[in-house]
């Protein structure tokens, strides 16, 4: 049967039209076709930890098969994840929310989705730190609303200044993104830089807070993480906390996100996803149970060896010609700047004139798959993930070096 060439005009929703497939998930997948077809491919575009899932998690999802938790469940979870949820929020934030506000969706972009999409409205402006996670923009542009790009410069760290969130605010803004540790950065906020954020953030009522502290416990050198609501409880109303088990857990595919907010918006989000997913896998809610009740103690033994890692590949990528790498506090992703390498020439020939240039012709001469700032709205830098084993980031960092030793 033959296949049309395309689809009927106006077919497609107009939305779409508005949006980009997830480029991280391009890079990802552009690697795994050239490893197919034979070439020596290292890929450092993926967001997942390399780990395994602990086996006590894999163990609670086979005890739940085998007990029968194979159905339905209820929209906003069940009511035992909703509890660990709760217990979690107040064990590691200290933070007090009933089960009734908490709801798990199939993983933490889903939470994002379903917060913006029952709650924006055409115009309704949403803040997006850049370098932000590739998602967030794209999701606020398919609900209608208006993405309000605010640079964190190398220079500030990666970090937010209130300054540069203050002019961002306008009385259109319904909410603000806030991510750390963060995606592609790694940038942490203290304490204290939290709090001058929040200061901001009192003196505009309207101003709504979705945090995704998805990283949370990839935080490196003693760094100790804190959250919005936390730290300025004047804000506990208008927060929505998000997390998750894809990282901290490894359990990437399981696909289970969780936040926590003001009940009136758990209950708006419960009635979008009645009407889409559903209800997040009943086999991995009972998996994620564990994860939150169950030992913690390899988090620190992640840790160890993620710290490791960064340490490796900052100092590699640093003494790679012209490249300017920071040491981020936490997640697992490197931002080195390519500024002093622009303009320059390729040993194919290729003017190396923007970071996506810089990504491809690594790939194509090197064979090692990054991410181009670009994607993450802010160039010219490029993304690594150090989510891999040491040997494979010596040797990508070797590459990377001779690539940029041999840029003319
Ligand atoms: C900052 C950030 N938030 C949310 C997510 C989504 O996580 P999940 O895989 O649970 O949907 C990711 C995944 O890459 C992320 O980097």
């Amino acid at each position: 049967m033959s296949q049309a060439k395309s689809l009927p005009k106006g077919f497609l929703a107009e939305s779409l039209g508005r949006i980009q497939p997830s480029p991280t998930i391009a890079v990802t997948q552009k690697a795994r076709d050239l490893k197919a077809a034979g070439r020596d491919v290292i890929g450092l575009g993926a967001g997942e930890p390399d780990f395994d899932t602990p086996d006590n998690i894999k163990e609670a999802a086979i005890a739940a098969i085998r007990r029968g938790e194979t159905k339905y469940t209820a929209v906003e979870g069940i009511p035992e994840l909703r509890a660990a949820i709760a217990k979690k929020f107040k064990r590691e934030n200290g933070l007090d929310y009933t089960p009734a506000q908490t709801f798990v969706s199939p993983g933490g972009k889903m939470i994002v989705y379903n917060a913006l999409m029952a709650t924006l409205n055409p115009g309704d402006e949403v803040i997006c730190v850049a370098p932000y996670w590739v998602s967030y923009p794209d999701i606020v542009l398919l609900g209608g609303g208006k993405p309000v790009i605010v640079t964190a410069k190398i220079e500030d760290g990666f970090r937010l200044t209130p300054e540069a969130l203050d002019a961002a605010i306008t009385p259109r803004t319904k909410w603000i993104i806030f991510n750390q540790p963060g995606n592609p950065s790694g940038a942490c906020y203290t304490r204290e830089q939290l709090k001058a954020l929040t200061d901001v953030l009192m003196k505009h009522p309207q101003v709504w807070i979705l945090t995704d502290d998805m990283y949370e416990h990839l935080v490196y050198g003693g760094f100790q993480f804190s959250t919005v609501a936390q730290v300025e409880p004047g804000l506990y109303d208008r927060t929505l906390t998000m997390n998750g088990v894809s990282k901290a857990y490894s359990m990437t595919g399981w696909r289970i996100g969780y936040c926590a907010g003001p009940e009136l918006l758990i209950k708006a989000m419960s009635k979008l996803q009645s009407q889409s997913v559903s209800n997040a896998s009943s086999i991995a809610q009972w998996a994620s149970v564990e994860a939150l009740n169950g030992p913690q103690d390899f988090i620190p033994r992640f840790q160890k060896v993620f710290e490791e890692r960064r340490d490796l590949v900052v100092s590699m990528l640093n003494q790679a010609s012209g490249m300017e790498c920071p040491k981020p506090e936490g997640a697992f992703y490197v931002y080195p700047t390519i500024r002093k390498l622009i303009g320059k020439t390729a040993k194919s020939g290729k003017v190396i004139a923007t970071d996506e240039d810089f990504a491809t012709e690594l790939l194509e001469q090197e064979g090692v798959a990054v991410v181009h700032g670009a994607a993450f709205g802010l160039s010219p830098f490029f993304r690594i993930s150090y989510a891999t084993s040491n040997a494979a980031l010596e040797e990508a960092c070797r590459r990377i070096q001779r690539f940029c030793g041999e840029l003319r």
